[in-house]
C-alpha cells in the first residue's frame, strides 16, 4: 500500500488514533518539504555535511548548540533566518565550502516537525525533493508490493502543499511503473495531479512568498530533477546521506 498524508494534520491525527496499538503502522516513510526543508537536507549532504540534526524549537537547537559548540544552527522562522543562527534554511546557502564534514542542526516552521512525526509512523524514513527524486524511488522499488509505504508530506502551516503533492505524486507515479501497489485516495490524487504537470510547477502559496522574500534562487535549485542523486535517512534522531 502506499499512503499519502498531505497535510501533517493529518499525520499526527493518525499518529493519536494509533499510539495506543505501539507498533510502527508503515515499513518505510518519505519526508518532503521541498520548499525548502529537504531541499536543503539533501543539499546540505550532498555538499558533504556530515550530519542533520531535525529538532522543533529554537530552545532545542539552542541547547545542542551548547553542549555540541562545533554544530552549526540553522533554520527559519517565517522563512527567514533565525536570530543568532548560524545559516537560514536556504539550499543555496549550504556550500560546501560551509557544511562539509559539518554536523548541523535544524529547525525549520513546518519541515523539520514533518520528519520527527514520520519517525513516529514507520520503521524507515527517508528524506524526499525533487533533487534526489529516482534515487528514492529506485530504494522504494526494493520493496515488494505487500510493503506499507506512507509519504508525509510536510504542507504549509497546516495546509496542503501544492508543491509537495507534486513530488508525492511524481514519487508515486514512477513507483507503479514498476510495480503495481495499493494506492489510498490521497496517493492517486497526487499522482493524477503529477501525471497532468509531467513537470515541477512552483507556483503555490509559499512558493509565492518565497519569491517575495527574495528567495528565486532557492525556487531555480529546488526544481531540478535527479541534480543531486543522494540517499538521505534518518537514523538514531540524524540525517545521513547512505552509501
Ligand atoms: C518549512 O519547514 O516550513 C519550510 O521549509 C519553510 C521555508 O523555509 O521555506
Amino acid at each position: 500500500m502506499i499512503y499519502t498524508f498531505l497535510s501533517p494534520r493529518e499525520a499526527q491525527e493518525w499518529i493519536i488514533e494509533q499510539r495506543q496499538l505501539f507498533v510502527k503502522q508503515f515499513n518505510v516513510s518519505v519526508v518532503i518539504d521541498v520548499l525548502r526543508a529537504t531541499s536543503t537536507v539533501i543539499t546540505a549532504l550532498s555538499n558533504g555535511a556530515k550530519s542533520i540534526i531535525p529538532v522543533s524549537t529554537v530552545e532545542q537547537a539552542l541547547d545542542l548548540k551548547h553542549r555540541h559548540p562545533e554544530y552549526i544552527i540553522a533554520g527559519e522562522r517565517g522563512g527567514e533566518k533565525i536570530e543568532g543562527f548560524q545559516l537560514g534554511n536556504s539550499p543555496t546557502e549550504y556550500t560546501e565550502a560551509v557544511v562539509r564534514d559539518k554536523t548541523i542542526v535544524l529547525t525549520t516552521s513546518n519541515g523539520t516537525n514533518a520528519i520527527i512525526h514520520a519517525s513516529n509512523l514507520a520503521e524507515r524514513v527517508l528524506i524526499a525533493s525533487f533533487l534526489n527524486l529516482t534515487t528514492v524511488v529506485h530504494e522504494l522499488d526494493g520493496y515488494d508490493s505487500s510493503t506499507n509505504i506512507v509519504i508525509v508530506c510536510a504542507g504549509n502551516n497546516g495546509e496542503i502543499s501544492y508543491e509537495d503533492t507534486q513530488v508525492a505524486g511524481a514519487i508515486i507515479s514512477k513507483l507503479i511503473k514498476e510495480r503495481v501497489h495499493y494506492l489510498s485516495d490521497s496517493s492517486k490524487i497526487a499522482m493524477k495531479l503529477w501525471d497532468a504537470l509531467k513537470k515541477p510547477d512552483f507556483s503555490g502559496e509559499h512558493a509565492k512568498k518565497l519569491s517575495q522574500l527574495g528567495f528565486d534562487k532557492d525556487l531555480e535549485l529546488c526544481q531540478k530533477v535527479d541534480y543531486m542523486p543522494i540517499l538521505a535517512e534518518l537514523r538514531d534522531c540524524k540525517i545521513i546521506k547512505v552509501e
